[in-house]
């Protein structure tokens, strides 16, 4: 567990009666010293993804998870996790939010949300990464996990963090 994680998860234990508006709020605020959305738009997309994930389809591994993405416009998109009983056709609800975005004819992301039942959140897998990346170099995800005892725990990464050295397509050109 990185010392960040750690930091995050015991300021988060510390203000166990906090709300978890506030909590977002104070972890936002920590992931100075990137430029980053409003906290209430981070909350609402929190809120957003929390709501998406109960519709997951995850009977194989029973992991379910939900994703929401603000865009430049003030649009907001949610994907859920769709499992497969071909386990590899599997889509991540980060890709399933971003497939929504670009169906509705969306190209800039500016925030992202990712809520899990995890005790701190998880981080998206490889392929989500790259493919957030396609459309946003960097913005502020949100790592939400609502199996603490001590509440939901979330903290704000940044895309670029995540994926240095993303492949950005530019050697096709
Ligand atoms: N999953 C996501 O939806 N997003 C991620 O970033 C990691 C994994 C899903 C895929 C699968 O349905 C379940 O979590 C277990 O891997």
């Amino acid at each position: 567990m990185s010392a960040r994680k750690k930091a995050s998860g015991a300021k988060a234990r510390a203000g166990a009666k906090a709300t978890r508006a506030a909590k977002t709020r104070a972890k936002t605020r920590s992931a100075a010293p990137h430029h980053h959305p409003q906290a209430s738009l981070l909350d609402e997309l929190v809120q957003r993804a929390k709501a998406v994930r109960d519709n997951a389809h995850a009977p194989y591994s029973r992991y379910r998870v939900g994703a929401a993405i603000a865009t430049k416009s003030g649009r907001i998109f949610e994907g859920c996790n769709v499992e497969n009983a071909s386990f590899g056709a599997t889509i991540c609800a980060e890709r399933g939010a971003i497939l929504q975005m670009v169906a509705a004819g969306e190209r800039d992301p500016i925030a992202c949300a990712v809520v899990t039942g995890d005790d701190e959140g998880a981080s998206p897998c490889g392929i989500c990464r790259q493919v957030l990346s396609e459309f946003a170099k960097d913005m502020p995800v949100v790592l939400v996990g609502l199996g603490s005892r001590d509440g939901e725990i979330g903290h704000v990464v940044q895309l670029a963090d995540l994926l240095p050295m993303a492949f950005d397509g530019s050697s096709l050109r």
